[in-house]
């Protein structure tokens, strides 16, 4: 099963954990559209016709939700469950996913494997698809240069992660960033209008800034266009027009914003994720033919190992201020 919102390299995981339980001769069942297809029953068996070569793209195999209603449903949950007649399940998903199986199925013979573009879940050093996001961004800001530089502006970039900044650190430090604003560390507009003016009276071309969808100022809070009761919470999202809007008012630049929004989440997977994808989807498999269930698939120090489930639940995994990533764009000049 995949749960919560897509993210390159789910179907790696699908593939590498299908290719070996079916090599070992074990059934293997794939749930569609996550706890949706738990509650109505709607699976698909997989054969390693279906899946050989999914690695590649983007998406899910299997269809996602992110917005399914669990609470007062564990009886309905587990009675539906049991009608499929699966001995365990490989459950890809983030925080909402594991804590959603927690609490309809305390019981369940689980394998967990952290998933997010934002690299922010507890227990893992890193989710596969945020190399491919941060990818995306180093790709748009590559490409932003030039038009910046030709009409002599601030491009700013907006991309996605909640309240953790990795995306907009991961990608802006890839692509050499001018300015990199993350919610980790509120930004002084005092301090930022005086970068920017300082390079414009230095005779910079144009700059880019990537600002992640929650960053916010000293003192403010973070913008959001509407707060959803979903199982997502808030969804963030403006910040990148409104910085453009603060840099014309308080600096010398023209600007212009752009959204990434979903292209995050909808490129090829790069081969890193790849990498990640095929050993993590081969430990969960290998988990389940050793019975050796409620443990999750993480990478740490280097390697991919298993850990008990929990670990991957608690407060998103934010940037801490100091990290060897901000030490780093401070040294590079990079605003942050
Ligand atoms: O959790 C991943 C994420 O991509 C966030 O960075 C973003 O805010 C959110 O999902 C958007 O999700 P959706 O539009 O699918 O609800």
């Amino acid at each position: 099963m995949t749960g919560g919102g897509d993210a390159p390299g789910l179907n790696g995981i699908i593939e590498a954990a299908s290719r070996v339980l079916l090599k070992n001769n074990i059934e293997v069942v794939g749930i569609l559209d996550g706890f949706e297809g738990i509650f109505s029953r709607r699976t698909k068996t997989i054969t390693m016709d279906a899946i050989m070569g999914i690695h590649s793209e983007a998406g899910t195999f299997l269809g996602t939700s992110n917005k399914s209603k669990l609470i007062g449903r564990a009886d309905e949950f587990q009675n539906c469950f049991a009608s499929l007649k699966l001995d365990g399940l490989i459950a890809a998903g983030g925080d909402g996913t594991f804590k959603g199986l927690q609490s309809l199925a305390p019981d369940l013979k689980i394998i967990g494997v952290p998933k997010t573009i934002d690299n922010d879940l507890q227990g893992t050093e890193i989710t596969f698809g945020f190399d491919t996001a941060c990818t995306v961004v180093a790709d748009s800001v590559d490409a932003l240069r030039s038009t910046a530089n030709a009409h002599h502006r601030v491009m700013v970039v907006e991309t996605m992660g909640r309240t953790a900044g990795w995306i907009a650190l991961g990608g802006g430090l890839a692509s050499g960033a001018d300015v990199i604003l993350i919610p980790e560390r509120p930004f002084s507009r005092e301090e930022l209008s005086q970068f920017l003016t300082k390079a414009h009276q230095d005779g910079k071309s144009g700059m880019v800034m990537v600002v992640s969808e929650a960053a916010k100022a000293k003192g403010e809070n973070a913008i959001f266009t509407e707060s959803l009761k979903s199982s997502t919470g808030i969804r963030f999202g403006g910040v990148g027009e409104n910085m453009a809007r603060w840099i014309e008012n308080n600096s010398p630049w023209e600007a212009r914003h752009v959204v990434l929004g979903h292209l995050q989440r909808a490129r090829q997977p790069t081969t890193t994720d790849r990498f990640l994808t095929a050993s993590m989807g081969v430990m969960a498999a290998e988990l389940v033919l050793n019975q050796k269930w409620n443990r999750a698939v993480v990478y740490r120090e280097g390697k991919v190992m298993d850990a008990p489930l929990s670990d991957l639940q608690g407060p998103p995994r934010e940037i801490s201020p100091d990290h060897r990533w901000v030490k780093l764009c401070q040294s590079l000049g990079i605003f942050i």
